[in-house]
């Protein structure tokens, strides 16, 4: 499999847009999650959100995966405070992605990625990623059906890559 899908969601949104590209592309999937599990509440929004804002990385749990075995790596995250949330740092920290093309995807509340994808971007470039594509998906007041039926749409972009 050339292609890998890495992601962190906490409300499942970004897991169903994940799992619909690994589908189409016929990827290898991989979660990433933190040591300590958030509970969804005031609380995400405040430490999680801040910590967002902040750049901060979280402790993840290690994963099993070659990235050597994989040339084009999707990278998945929730929109926190116009960021990307605190476990994908960590990911795109720990790695090294020279000679990986990186394509960043995001969901959303709202309609604006613009700033998460700018922030992803520097982060994956400091680890030596080049970016090769993007999209994001606005969540809130979306059925999952018609959010896994634009996952799909925008993963018909990228069929060259499998
Ligand atoms: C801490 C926190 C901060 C958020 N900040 C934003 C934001 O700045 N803009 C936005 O459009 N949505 C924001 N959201 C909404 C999430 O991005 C959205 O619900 C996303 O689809 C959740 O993905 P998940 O189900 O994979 O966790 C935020 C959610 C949380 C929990």
């Amino acid at each position: 499999m050339k292609v890998l899908v890495v992601y962190y969601s906490l409300t499942g949104k970004t897991r169903l847009v994940a799992q619909v590209i690994a589908g189409v592309l016929n990827a290898a999937l991989v979660e990433i999650t933190e040591t300590k599990p958030r509970k969804m509440g005031p609380l995400v929004y405040l430490v999680g959100g801040f910590a967002a804002t902040i750049n901060r990385r979280s402790k993840i749990n290690p994963i099993d995966v070659d990235l050597k075995q994989h040339e084009t790596i999707f990278i998945g995250s929730p929109v926190w405070n116009s960021r990307p949330a605190p476990a994908i740092n960590s990911f795109i920290y720990q790695t090294n992605f020279e000679g990986r093309s990186i394509i960043p995807f995001f969901t959303m509340a709202g309609d604006n990625s613009e700033k998460a994808l700018a922030n992803i971007t520097a982060k994956i470039e400091k680890s030596q990623g080049k970016v090769a594509g993007s999209f994001a998906i606005k969540s809130h007041r979306v059925s999952d059906e018609e959010i896994a039926a634009r996952a799909k749409e925008a993963t018909r972009n990228y069929r060259g890559v499998e």
